[in-house]
């Protein structure tokens, strides 16, 4: 049997390398899209069999290019997305514009299903340039492609992701960690196997026509979850609420930083819930499961940052 061709946007990404993974074992073709092959092309080239990935260059959104590869593709995935600006990567352009776009050129080629991945916890957002900029995009998504599904996940955590890695440096690196808005703010994490599995079963069950919200089977406080962090690499750490204006202080010193750990607009975006808002279907409601639990997850890989582990301050235990 011909494997159907599905057509990858940020394919690089966590979610894209381990969607591209699910995909290809179950005999799915896939043409995963980069700005860099050169950098970026072996990685996704391990993730599959030969024959079923085919890795593109497109430096720029060119039209006709995407035109081309929509023609060969009877689906087509948007999981591009950017957490701050930078140069001419502004928000606006990543998730609003290139949504448009895609789902424009989607339409125009008649492709069976086009899957947008946006964020849960952006709706109420209204103070945050990230939000508005996801919230606009879907709206255009569904506006050119009436059948489309917008997926709409909690953190996205797994050891390739961006969150749980970068708080277990921290965690391991200062002996203290201050709390934005006293680690109230509630999330759902999801892992990106789940995550993977969700997209697949999308595309296998034909589903069109949907948002759905994607989120783990726990909500857990943001305190929570970086309490859950430092007893899965065994330290502890001072934690404390940091008042809002030393809170917006800090954005603005980590906003110097080439990657921010955290920038002002994400600082604003903390501020509301990252749970199931009962707007929309979850991936439960339509019988797509996630169940990984957070701390059996991230104990698979947190070894790297516990004493003795390769991320770890003190690599050789026995010598102090
Ligand atoms: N991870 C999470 O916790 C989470 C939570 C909620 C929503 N989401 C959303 O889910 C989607 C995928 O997330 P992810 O974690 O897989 O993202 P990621 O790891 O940050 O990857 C993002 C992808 O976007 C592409 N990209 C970035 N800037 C681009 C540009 N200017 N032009 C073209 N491509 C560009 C990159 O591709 P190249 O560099 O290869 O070109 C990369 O593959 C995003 O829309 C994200 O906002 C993620």
């Amino acid at each position: 049997m011909k494997p159907k061709e599905i057509l990858v946007f940020g394919a690089t990404g966590q979610i894209g390398r381990h969607l591209i993974r699910k995909l290809t074992k179950n005999n799915y073709k896939v043409v995963a899209v980069t700005r860099n092959i050169h950098q970026k092309g072996y990685f996704l080239k391990m993730s599959a069999n030969s024959g079923y990935l085919e890795i593109v260059e497109l430096k720029k959104f060119d039209l006709e290019k995407m035109r081309s590869l929509m023609k060969t593709s009877s689906v087509c995935i948007n999981l591009i997305g950017i957490l701050f600006e930078k140069g001419h990567n502004s928000f606006k352009k990543i998730h609003t514009d290139v949504p448009n776009l895609l789902s424009l050129i989607a339409k125009e080629e008649k492709i069976d299903q086009f899957i947008h991945v946006s964020a849960l916890g952006i709706d109420n957002a209204k103070d945050s340039k990230y939000a508005i900029s996801k919230v606009e995009g879907e709206n255009s998504v569904k506006e050119n492609f009436k059948s489309s599904v917008i997926l709409k996940p909690s953190i996205v955590y797994s050891v390739d992701d961006n969150f749980t890695t970068q708080f277990f440096r921290l965690l391991n690196l200062l002996p203290f960690m201050p709390l934005y808005y006293e680690g109230k703010t509630k999330f759902m994490p999801i892992h990106v196997s789940d995550m993977a599995e969700i997209i697949f079963k999308i595309i296998e069950k034909k589903i069109t026509e949907q948002t759905i919200e994607c989120v783990g089977p726990e909500i857990l406080s943001f305190k929570e979850i970086i309490i859950k962090m430092l007893n899965s690499i065994d330290k502890k750490r001072f934690l404390f609420p940091m008042p809002f204006i030393f809170a917006k202080i800090s954005t603005k010193i980590f906003e110097l930083m080439p990657t921010p750990v955290i920038t002002t607009d994400q600082l604003k975006l903390l501020k509301y819930d990252n749970v199931i808002t009962e707007k929309n279907k979850t991936n439960l409601e339509i019988g797509i499961r996630a169940d990984r639990k957070f701390y059996d997850e991230i104990e698979k890989y947190s070894y790297n940052w516990k004493s003795g582990g390769l991320y770890s301050k003190n690599k050789n235990p026995a010598k102090k």
